[in-house]
């Protein structure tokens, strides 16, 4: 069957720009939510740059009606936003907060009468504080909860969703969260690593089933996933970047389209980690079949066994002896990370060629620039709209190869609280004021709006929705 070609999409792409809870909808002490693993975390001394908090971030708990507004205005086919686990469940367990349930169904009735689809996301990275007390994600009973949780989200919201996402990027929850503890919970463990991101595998197999008895028509998993790349031909930077992409890939696409954990990474760890906690059982319940796979998208991983004078922060553990590096000449953004647009290409063939899921959506893709504004207040941010472009374009060479791409979700509708790096790092398509919380759609919310009505060159006017307090 051939489908409908706008400006070489399917008529029916999906066009969507993203956020999470924790990043922008502040009012963390608001109408029952419990606390969260990101609030602790946030507030100990010297983990954020400049020591900032998500407690009122884009304040969008109070303001979505005009941000759904403006993402009216831009002619957004879909919002990409999670749910906050404590303002469901305070606690991380035991019957809803019905406050919280009320809040997702008003953000998702104004996106629904705007025509806007909703993609909801169940975890991105909120975990309750109460959770973590017992263990967190190394402890085995979370999946359990989190299955709980889930049940209780989708039977309020699964029949007036578009796609359900059960967790985003458990790579980097695990590896960040108890690996090296950029992120919350901040341990640095590799044993708490790999169970943390076994149990969250698990949690996602259990959450698939409980959300289909619910209704749940369209469940999948959102993936960071990267190419990675040997920095030379050398053999031990060929095997590095085999054992990076088991590490950081293969981990967890593996399991979860029913192949079990790759070898060589258990046999890495084998010798040091007890790893009994990957009980064969659970094999069958991560690889329930997902009716899509998200991947999020940012840039190549060039890796070498070799310690360069100047590697690149990543989630790859310090012990396992791999650095990455930025190959010479390519530009990167303000988060140093390369800007490899044909990776994104390279990767959705690859995750087509190998475990052929259904559908596959592009979950997040964007960058962070130092945008200022220009005389005219408003923000040329060129570099973002380059990246985005040849991002789009990466799609549609996909597409071309047969690719079954459903939709392309641009990270981050708006500026927001990115987790370590706090506000000064900016991926927004709007800017968000954080004094005034006055929103500004950049040129890239502009270019944004004609890529998505199917063509790039006129693109409207657009004036910012909110207004200054
Ligand atoms: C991803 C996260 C998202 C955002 C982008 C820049 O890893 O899922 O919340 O921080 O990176």
């Amino acid at each position: 069957m051939t489908r409908a070609l706008v400006d070489g999409f399917p008529a029916d792409f999906l066009w969507g720009v993203a956020t999470s809870a924790y990043q922008v909808e502040g009012a963390v002490h608001e109408d029952g939510r419990g606390v969260s693993i990101w609030d602790t975390f946030s507030h100990s001394p010297g983990a954020i740059r400049n020591g900032d908090t998500g407690d009122v971030a884009c304040d969008q708990y109070h303001r979505f009606e005009d941000d759904v507004a403006l993402m009216t205005e831009l002619g957004v086919g879909a919002y990409r936003f999670s749910v906050s686990w404590p303002r469901i469940q305070p606690e991380g367990r035991g019957p809803a907060n019905r406050k919280g349930l009320d809040h997702y169904r008003s953000l998702v009735d104004a996106l629904r009468r705007h025509g806007v689809t909703p993609m909801l996301t169940l975890f991105h990275w909120d975990l309750p504080q109460a959770l973590e007390d017992d263990g967190g994600w190394t402890n085995r009973e979370t999946a359990a909860r989190f299955a709980d949780y889930a049940s209780l989200v989708g039977e309020a919201l699964a029949k007036d969703v578009g796609p359900i996402i059960t967790l985003n990027e458990p790579m980097v929850a695990a590896w960040l969260g108890y690996g090296n503890g950029v992120h919350a919970p901040g341990r640095k463990d590799e044993s708490m690593a790999l169970a943390a991101a076994h149990h969250q595998l698990l949690a996602h197999g259990l959450a698939a089933t409980a959300l289909r008895a619910v209704g749940a028509a369209e469940v999948g998993i959102a993936l960071n996933l990267y190419p990675f790349h040997p920095a030379s031909t050398d053999p031990g930077d060929v095997e590095a970047a085999q054992l990076a992409d088991e590490h950081m890939n293969r981990f967890f696409l593996d399991p979860v389209f029913g192949r079990g954990y790759p070898s060589r990474i258990l046999e890495h760890y084998a010798p040091r980690v007890d790893l009994g906690f990957l009980a064969d059982e659970d094999l069958a319940t991560i690889s329930q079949p997902v009716d899509f796979l998200g991947v999020n998208y940012y840039t190549v991983q060039t890796v070498t066994a070799f310690e360069p004078s100047a590697p690149r922060e990543t989630e790859l553990p310090a012990a396992l002896g791999i650095w990455s590096v930025t190959p010479p000449g390519v530009d990167v953004t303000a988060m140093g990370w390369p800007v490899q647009p044909e990776g994104l290409t390279e990767i959705l063939k690859r995750v087509h060629r190998e475990y052929a899921p259904s559908r596959i959506y592009v979950t997040e893709n964007g960058a962070a620039f130092a945008d200022e504004p220009g005389l005219d207040g408003t923000f040329h941010d060129h570099e973002r709209v380059a990246y985005l472009q040849a991002h789009v374009d990466a799609v549609r060479v996909a597409l071309d190869a047969g690719v079954p791409l459903a939709g392309y979700v641009a990270w981050s509708f708006m500026d927001n609280f990115e987790w370590a790096e706090g506000y000064e790092r900016r991926f927004g398509l709007v800017h968000v004021d954080f004094e005034t919380q006055m929103r500004t759609p950049k040129d890239s919310a502009r270019w944004f709006a004609a890529q998505m009505r199917g063509s790039r060159r006129d693109a409207p006017p657009l004036t910012g929705s909110a207004t200054p307090d």
